[in-house]
């Protein structure tokens, strides 16, 4: 048997980065459960979920880990599984120097993680009108609120028609698109309702895909509506959410105002909303 090694300097401050994390009075500790990496600059992961956390469909809340100054290092993150969903699901983009995602990439299973005790958003049901098309429109990231969204029955409920359009450079980063295509077939709360209900748009504007057009153009030519009556977006009856970057919210916004769409809040739902995905 080896007698208990001297702690060096470096052991010990080792041992400080793995320090357990601290609840506050705005985070609780949960831990990872599991981690996907979709391609090199993408993953999801799931994590457990309290009791107390209670959230709406399509809301975010804040995630992190220990920041080097050993304080909570935390980012906004769009919830991507339903309100009734036992663990928290999150989809995150890999950036190398990113503060946060350098090291969120990291994570497996067993591993600690904070997550904020108010979730919060406008990507919601409540902040749009009744309708009868609901478009979730997404890039990158931005694909997270849509997969919790039309992941609750109560959008079918609530819309005749669900279509998720997600834009993104290359093939490798459509994420959860076998779940898409398939309708969510293998999920027993939605899958027949999403089978009649859910329509799938994806586009690839970087790589050899059979879509490969940004959004405003599929909007222009008809192919975002393909399958669901009317090719062109009608505000009495349409509802839009939005959810990317910052240019492609800002001409997409643009382009609704254009057509007749007021935007909503949680306070006075509208015919559209929009979020940014968070970064970094
Ligand atoms: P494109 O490849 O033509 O720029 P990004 O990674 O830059 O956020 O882009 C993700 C996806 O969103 C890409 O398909 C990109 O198309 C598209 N996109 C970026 N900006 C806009 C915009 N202003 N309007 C429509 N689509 C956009």
């Amino acid at each position: 048997m080896h007698a208990a090694p001297y702690l060096s300097a470096g052991a010990m401050s080792a041992h400080a980065v793995i320090a357990p994390l601290e609840p506050s009075a705005s985070l609780t500790v949960e831990k990872v459960l599991s981690v996907h990496h979709w391609n090199e600059h993408l993953f999801s992961f799931t994590i457990t979920r309290p009791q107390s956390f209670r959230f709406r469909s399509g809301e975010f809340v804040m995630i992190g880990l220990q920041g080097d100054n050993g304080k909570p290092l935390l980012r906004a993150y769009s919830v991507a599984s339903p309100a009734y969903a036992e663990e928290l699901e999150f989809l995150s983009i890999k950036v190398p120097d990113g503060p946060l995602t350098s090291k969120l990439q990291q994570i497996q299973p067993g591993d600690e993680i904070y997550l904020g005790r108010k979730p919060t958003g406008t990507l919601v049901t409540d902040a749009v009108k009744p309708g009868r098309r609901l478009f979730l429109i997404g890039t990158g990231t931005g694909l997270a609120p849509w997969m919790s969204i039309i992941r609750d029955p109560e959008v079918y409920d609530l819309f005749n028609q669900v279509i998720v359009a997600h834009s993104v450079r290359k093939v490798s980063d459509l994420a959860y698109r076998e779940m898409l295509e398939n309708k969510l077939c293998d999920d027993p709360l939605c899958d027949s309702a999403a089978a009649e209900q859910l329509f799938y748009v994806p586009t690839v504007t970087r790589e050899e895909f059979h879509t490969r057009d940004r959004i405003d153009k599929l909007i222009a030519d008809g192919r975002l509506f393909k399958g669901t009556g009317a090719a062109q977006f009608d505000p009495e009856h349409d509802r839009v959410m939005l959810c990317g970057s910052m240019a492609f919210i800002k001409d997409m916004a643009a382009l609704l105002e254009a057509e007749g769409f007021t935007e909503g809040s949680n306070a006075h739902p509208g015919d559209y909303v929009i979020e940014r995905a968070f970064v970094g």
